[in-house]
């Protein structure tokens, strides 16, 4: 995939939106005008909301909300200003807003309603910081860092829709292409007991979402974790071994679900004349070619295979430690040190369609050699999405962004995927999803108990 950037530091405000707005054309452009109001995830809107929904935040954080501009479509700012309704799982009664394809206003009144949403943003974008004394989001223009943020986090969610879609909606870009490499063999690593660093101290700091504050410091007993995510052939003979119907190996609620939805193997393994083929986002490819890559599951899956393992997942905390600590008890800003994410370090930020087989990414390794814990796929963890003690919903006209979400049923996931953008790569970024949603860009690994 090619990477439109002007250099970090040089870009004005206008330049980060006009890239981030390239390459969410491009990725809509994926998705087939006439399948412009399918639904191939019942719990998520018709890509039309979608195209919609971006510029409709946009407007209504930066222009109404910190610019105090009058609306030029309330329509349109309302039935597209928030996605679906957290707490309900049954897809008939979570859509609050129009949801029968009548309903959705035609695409091109949609798409000038975008364009009329970027030029305002554009011609605004320097007015924001003569606001910043009397409004927190105007304040080191954090509302201009948050609608990008919201957009770059919309771009991975678009994509995994975009998965779930047949391949004759689809228009495939060019370049795509699967490595096929043999990946690395997992090794059990110990992690020392000591302190991790959960979250951000607000200070200074331009944006961070309001589940990221406050920091937290935990003290993180000692373990040990697989060097590398458990990939698809790993994966295989859990399935082979009869696992998806063993009821032992899964919680009540977990086995009720995969038998509702007749799961008996990772969504993207597609059984076809006695043989497993992969889904990637394009094609069906053999199942050899993807078996080093990680398996991507939901949290539900994962755990399954870890207490077939005799093992378990690691809680957000074990994360950081095995991520950003080290052995002298030191915290770094990335797994392999300070340098800012480049390609060399893992697996994100666009570069390719697909995930890389496991350990290509050498570099991007963590003071205590643990592999890809940043890139090639989230990785799920075992706690559930809460607040951290202190936490406030500080952000103004989005009180519920991540408190509607402090339900109990949705869990962190830390890390990032093939795509992910590079600027959402921060210790501090948290991202959640149901046990159950089997849809995600996520992979997971094991950790066990220290044997002394
Ligand atoms: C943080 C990715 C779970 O997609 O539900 C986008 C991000 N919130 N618009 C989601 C989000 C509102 C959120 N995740
Ligand atoms: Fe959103």
């Amino acid at each position: 995939m090619t990477q439109i950037r002007v250099p970090a530091g040089r870009e004005t405000l206008a330049d980060r939106f006009i890239s981030v707005w390239r390459r969410t054309d491009m990725l809509f452009a994926i998705v087939a005008r006439d399948a412009m109001l399918s639904r191939p995830i019942a719990l998520r809107h018709p890509f039309i909301f979608y195209v919609g929904h971006l510029p409709a935040f946009a407007w209504n954080h930066i222009c109404r909300g910190v610019l105090e501009r009058p609306s030029f479509n309330p329509r349109f700012d309302e039935i597209f200003d928030r996605g679906i309704d957290p707490d309900v799982d049954d897809p008939s009664t979570c859509h609050a807003h129009p949801e029968v394809p009548e309903r959705w206003p035609a695409l091109d009144e949609v798409i000038a309603y975008r364009d009329h949403v970027r030029n305002a943003v554009v011609e605004s974008v320097d007015k924001v910081a003569a606001r910043a004394s009397t409004n927190l989001m105007a304040e080191h223009n954090r509302v201009l860092s948050m609608a990008i943020e919201h957009e770059l986090m919309h771009q991975e969610t678009l994509l995994y829709i975009v998965q779930q879609l047949g391949s004759d909606q689809k228009i495939r870009p060019p370049g795509v292409a699967y490595p096929t490499r043999e990946g690395m063999r997992p090794r059990s690593i110990v992690i020392a007991e000591g302190k991790a660093t959960l979250g951000a101290f607000f200070g200074d700091l331009d944006f961070r979402w309001d589940n990221e504050f406050p920091g937290t410091r935990v003290e993180v007993p000692a373990f040990t974790i697989d060097s590398t995510p458990v990939t698809n052939q790993q994966f295989r003979y859990f399935v082979d071994s009869g696992a998806y119907d063993q009821k032992a190996l899964w919680s009540d609620l977990d086995w009720a679900w995969k038998n509702r939805v007749g799961l008996n193997a990772p969504l993207c393994w597609i059984r076809q004349d006695g043989a497993w083929l992969y889904r990637t986002m394009f094609d069906g490819i053999p199942f050899s070619d993807a078996s080093d890559w990680p398996v991507y599951v939901s949290l539900a899956e994962a755990q399954a295979y870890a207490r077939w393992s005799g093992a378990r997942l690691p809680t957000e905390a074990e994360f950081h430690r095995a991520a950003y600590g080290d052995p002298n008890g030191d915290e770094r800003p990335f797994p392999w040190g300070d340098e800012p994410p480049t390609a060399r370090h893992g697996n994100f930020d666009f570069v390719r369609w697909s995930p890389d087989p496991v350990g290509s990414h050498p570099d991007g390794m963590s003071a205590w050699g643990v592999h890809e814990l940043v890139g090639n796929g989230w990785e799920w963890t075992e706690s559930v999405f809460g607040p951290f003690p202190g936490f406030t919903a500080h952000i103004p006209g989005y009180p519920g962004y991540s408190a509607d979400f402090f339900d109990g049923k949705h869990y962190v996931l830390k890390g990032a995927s093939w795509a992910t953008a590079a600027n959402l790569i921060r210790p501090s970024f948290r991202n959640w999803y149901q046990a159950r949603y089997p849809y995600v860009f996520a992979k997971f690994r094991c950790v066990r108990p220290v044997l002394d």
